[in-house]
């Protein structure tokens, strides 16, 4: 898929072309699978900054075999994983049937995971996983109290609940989708509130402490609203700006409770951390992904889904087939 500027306004369409125009690169990857995250759906509509030029191909990331490699130990027919680092952004991504990329971006595919399956996960579960394991090295457990995940339906949301769920944390949903609740409480979640309720006194400078820790995928308003209900000691992560890149709010969470707010950077995650992330999701967090949380497109199926998440609308993930190769 390649995105085009046109007057201001971008285009999407499905092209040919050789390998020649993807960069010099350690590793030449036949794409199987990839997906969508918030970051793709701004690259493909112009965010200049996500994507600096164009034309350009998203997908931040990738699941296949390698075709060619520089490196002995990674051979041809490899099945191996390469989510985020530049790939998508400002390097030809995984909306693309074959990619060229550093050899450090590459990690094998883990054992008990499909290729389908690790785009299931992708970046945004990826994300999930990161923000967990904070949660958890910041010495929460699940006897201090219960989680509250935000943006609770979205791809990083998703899989926040559930992995807090499979790793024994009572899991509190904040959802902006009311319909959704079935969906949360299957996902694993113990209790379902709407994201207006996450601060019930948006007047004071601190609620009743609730929560043991907070995953919050939405900055603004609603990541200020959650510290102050955090109790003492907790923990939160910040990952995303769907709701706002600001943060407004006082010292107090951090001066009154001790409060820790922890930031998530996957892009550069560094390698060994992402192995362990892996293992962890093939393993020990690995959740049911039912076809309510993942469902599968073509590439000539993402506008609808591109639109939809822009909107606010998303839930769960969408896998990117790429089926002229997955289908032969
Ligand atoms: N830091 C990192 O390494 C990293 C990695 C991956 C993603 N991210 C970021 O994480 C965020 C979530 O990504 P995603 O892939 O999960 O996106 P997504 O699938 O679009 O989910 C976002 C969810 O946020 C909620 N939401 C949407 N608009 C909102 C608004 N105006 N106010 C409050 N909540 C709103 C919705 O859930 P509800 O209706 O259930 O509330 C929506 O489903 C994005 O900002 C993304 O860029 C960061």
């Amino acid at each position: 898929m390649i995105v085009r500027e046109d007057g201001g306004s971008y285009t999407r369409s499905v092209e040919e072309r050789e390998i020649a125009d993807l960069p010099d690169g350690d590793v030449i990857i036949r794409v199987h699978y990839s997906s969508l995250n918030y970051k793709d759906a701004l690259s493909a509509t112009g965010h200049r900054g996500v994507t600096k030029q164009y034309p350009h191909t998203p997908g931040v990331d990738a699941a296949g075999e390698v075709v060619s490699s520089r490196l002995p130990d990674l051979k041809p027919g490899d099945p191996v994983t390469v989510t985020d680092y530049d790939l998508g952004m400002n390097t030809p991504g995984g909306w693309g049937e074959a990619i060229s990329v550093p050899a450090g971006w590459v990690v094998p595919l883990p054992d008990g995971l499909t290729m389908r399956e690790s785009m299931a996960i992708g970046t945004a579960g990826l994300t999930s996983a990161l923000s967990v394991l904070e949660i958890t090295r910041s010495g929460i457990t699940p006897d201090r109290g219960d989680i509250l995940v935000t943006g609770a339906t979205g791809g990083v949301g998703s899989f926040a609940v559930a992995i807090l769920a499979q790793a024994g944390f009572g899991v509190v949903a904040a959802t902006g989708k009311p319909v959704a609740r079935p969906y949360l409480m299957d996902l694993g979640a113990s209790e379902v509130i709407d994201r207006q309720n996450i601060d019930p006194h948006p007047d004071r400078p601190m609620n009743k402490g609730r929560y043991a820790g907070v995953v919050d995928t939405v900055g603004g308003d609603i990541l200020a609203g959650a510290m102050k209900s955090v109790l003492p000691g907790g923990a939160v992560t910040c990952c995303g700006l769907v709701a706002s890149p600001d943060l407004k709010t006082t010292v107090y969470p951090f001066i009154l409770r001790g409060i820790r707010l922890i930031g998530v950077d996957c892009a550069e995650c560094p390698v060994e951390t992402r192995r362990i992330l892996w293992e962890k999701l093939a393993g020990e967090w690995k959740i049911d992904m039912g076809e309510e949380m993942v469902r599968e497109v073509a590439l000539t199926g993402l506008e609808n889904e591109i639109e939809g998440m822009l909107a606010g609308k998303s839930k769960g993930r969408v896998v990117v087939g790429h089926g002229s190769v997955t289908r032969g």
